[in-house]
């Protein structure tokens, strides 16, 4: 199977760019966004052409690789520009915390010059695919002990695949690492309203990975747990507190209530640096709020009455002790209170 590229950097052509695929295009096309200025890469993030914490963070290293390399010239840098531009670009969205992490990252390394910065991006990237390999291997282990039968049915929701991480996926892998071990029976996916990255994109990469899946309203989700359809629900996230509380895609919280009622196994894969030493617990992750038009039209249809006012937040808060684990490259952290 052709490996996604997700996010890249271009440094032939019509000067420096990052090309992106175009997320808001699929299933319907596979389509290649080139952002040559920060300004078109924050909207890119803004509109989610690319999106996926993990993939955030790549947007914020090669973002200020791109500042660098554009406000570069025989005389040097313009760091304040380069610095402007890529602090701008880490508050495009607030919740996902590698996006910071990623701007900050390559930031460190701003004086040494734009090809550093660059090698800084691409061992972020090399990274991240490390750290995704050991986390989805750690998770699909996890899920196979406390599940302790085959085969095992699954439940997620968004996307936590190639396209939301770079290669490996978080979550998604850990599926996938299941159906190759050949224990998988299906995966539900959960539609993910608003703007339905479940049934857009996860079920996308599950056909390509040849997956066996069925799709479902997000309101089904604990439905289906309830009804004893689903043996482990795995997720990803945006932000960890420290104290373990997970921010993810609005819907996960309903999932974990629905999962720890039923006694089902509720994991959260994700790598490591979104745990956030300095978030103290979920009620201090700031949670994005998005436009009321991704709610009040579906597909540019309008769904309600005109000028209906609208809460839509893109993200959830999970107490930890809803959690049975959560799985990174390094440990699977698990909570006291849901084993
Ligand atoms: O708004 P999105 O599509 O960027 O939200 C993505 C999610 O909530 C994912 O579950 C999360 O970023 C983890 S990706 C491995």
């Amino acid at each position: 199977m052709e490996p996604l590229r997700v996010v890249e950097w271009d440094g032939d052509g019509d000067g420096p760019a990052v090309v992106l695929l175009d997320q808001r295009a699929l299933p319907g096309a596979v389509e290649y966004l080139r952002a040559s200025t920060v300004a078109e890469l924050g909207e890119a993030v803004r509109e989610l052409a690319v999106r996926g914490a993990p993939c955030l963070g790549l947007a914020g290293v090669y973002g200020v690789a791109l500042a660098a390399h554009r406000h570069g010239s025989v005389h040097g840098t313009d760091l304040d520009t380069v610095r402007r531009e890529s602090e701008w670009l880490a508050r495009v969205r607030p919740t996902a915390v590698p996006l910071r992490l990623g701007v900050e990252r390559a930031l460190r390394h701003l004086a040494d010059g734009p090809a550093a910065v660059l090698a800084e991006a691409h061992a972020a990237a090399a990274q991240g695919a490390q750290a995704n390999a050991a986390a989805t291997s750690r998770a699909a282990d996890l899920v196979e002990e406390l599940v302790g039968h085959r085969p095992i049915r699954t439940l997620t929701v968004c996307n936590t695949g190639d396209l939301a991480t770079g290669p490996g996926g978080t979550a998604f892998g850990a599926i996938r690492r299941l159906h190759e071990r050949g224990v998988l029976a299906e995966t539900l996916a959960c539609e993910t309203r608003p703007l339905l990255q479940g049934a857009r994109l996860t079920i996308w990469e599950l056909e390509r990975a040849g997956i066996g899946h069925r799709l479902c309203v997000d309101s089904a989700g604990p439905a289906a747990i309830a009804n004893g359809l689903v043996d482990a629900v795995l997720v990803g996230a945006d932000r960890i507190a420290a104290n373990g509380d997970v921010a993810n895609k609005i819907g996960t919280y309903m999932l974990a209530c629905a999962a720890q009622r039923s006694g089902v196994p509720f994991l959260v894969v994700a790598p490591e640096e979104t745990i956030d030493p300095d978030t103290a617990t979920g009620a201090d992750i700031p949670i994005e709020e998005r436009a009321a038009a991704e709610v009040t039209a579906l597909a540019g249809v309008p769904t309600t009455v005109p000028g209906t006012p609208v809460y839509n937040p893109a993200f959830d808060v999970t107490p930890f002790e809803l959690v049975t684990a959560v799985v990174t490259e390094t440990r699977a952290w698990c909570s006291a209170v849901r084993t």
